[in-house]
């Protein structure tokens, strides 16, 4: 395969670790993803991820393959053929486009895949745009580089050693790498008050859906820790959606943001997308600092520094995203805390 062989259709040269061919064969259209001689991420999870997405793709054919998986697993695309040594991974060709505008019906079949994975012990942490098709009827995931195993009755996700980061959780990876960036663009666009209501329609749909998750986790006797998270998040979501759910939206928009904000200085990636998280960050700093402290929205180091020493901070952080757009103009990467 070079690329331009009469049979392959369209070429995405984009992605750090493989080459993505839609290539044409047997009555139908295919996608052959090859994997890169070096892959363009310098850590540990970029660079096995390839070999990790072909162990993922094994584990995703075997539960499809369970009474009742094909159903349960509808949003995961089939592998008809992977090999590490060949670097070579082929599934069907999926219809659609990257999820533009999120109903209850995209949210719903997301948040409803993601609670199956987790209840088989497969954690999905790179929920970005990029990763996720939809054809209007039916969301598909078939990008499985940073998927990895853990066992959801004993921790919280494949992180560090199962318990010690209890905050990522799949509805958050999906606000953090995704959702609230699609709300930012909202805010700008429509205004906050279209963004809140856009917030409140995800989290009624995924509250359902953890109550779920808990009552699921709870039958097959998970540990009380592994619960107790869960009906913590649902007591906060539920009380935000009896009222206006405005705390909430500033806490969790926090979270995403100064996560992927780092994310991205991290991996030197950034984009005008940074510039625009970053200010939103200095913004909400200025007008709503107290709010944050009251909602014990300050996490990891910004817990318990002043207003002051914030501000400055996330300063430094915005000129390093200016900096680093320069310097990379295009770049793209990832680095996720996996
Ligand atoms: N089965 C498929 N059907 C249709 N399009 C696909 C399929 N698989 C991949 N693509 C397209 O190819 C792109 C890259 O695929 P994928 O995300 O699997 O590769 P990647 O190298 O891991 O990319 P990145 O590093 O950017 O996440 C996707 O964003 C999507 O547009
Ligand atoms: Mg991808």
């Amino acid at each position: 395969m070079r690329g331009d062989e009469p049979w392959v259709r369209e070429v995405f040269d984009g992605g750090l670790t493989a080459r993505v061919f839609r290539i044409h064969a047997a009555g139908r259209d295919w996608t052959l993803k090859k994997a890169r001689a070096r892959a363009g991420v310098h850590n540990v999870d970029g660079q096995t991820s390839f070999l990790n997405e072909i162990q993922r793709r094994a584990d995703l054919m075997r539960l499809k393959s369970e009474p009742g998986g094909v159903q349960r697993f509808a949003g995961i695309v089939d592998t008809q053929y992977a090999s590490l040594r060949r670097g070579i991974l082929l599934s069907p060709w999926i219809e659609g486009a990257v999820a533009q505008t999120w109903d209850e019906r995209s949210l719903g079949q997301l948040f409803e895949q993601l609670v199956e994975l987790y209840l088989a012990g497969l954690f999905e942490w790179d929920l970005c745009p990029g990763n996720i098709l939809d054809d209007g009827r039916q969301l598909m995931l078939f990008d499985f580089g940073y998927m990895y195993r853990f066992d959801p009755l004993t921790q919280f996700n494949s992180a560090g050693d199962g318990t010690s980061e209890p905050m990522f959780h799949p509805v958050e990876r999906f606000e953090t790498r995704n959702f609230c960036a699609w709300l930012l663009e909202m805010e700008q666009k429509q205004g906050a008050s279209a963004a809140l209501a856009a917030f409140r329609r995800e989290k009624a749909v995924a509250l359902p859906l953890y109550e779920r998750l808990r009552a699921a986790l709870a039958e097959r006797a998970a540990r009380p820790a592994m619960l107790a998270r869960f009906d913590a998040l649902a007591t906060r979501w539920r009380a935000a959606l009896r009222g206006d759910a405005a705390a909430l939206y500033l806490a969790e928009n926090w979270r995403a943001h100064v996560l992927d904000l780092s994310d991205d200085l991290h991996g030197q990636s950034c984009t005008p997308m940074t510039l625009r998280r970053a200010d939103w960050l200095l913004a909400t700093l200025r007008e709503h600092f107290d709010a944050l402290v009251a909602l014990a929205a300050l996490f990891g180091p910004d817990r318990g520094r002043s207003q002051a020493e914030l501000l400055a901070d996330y300063q430094v952080r915005r000129r390093q995203a200016e900096c680093f757009q320069s310097m990379h103009a295009g770049g793209g990467g990832a680095s996720l805390p996996a």
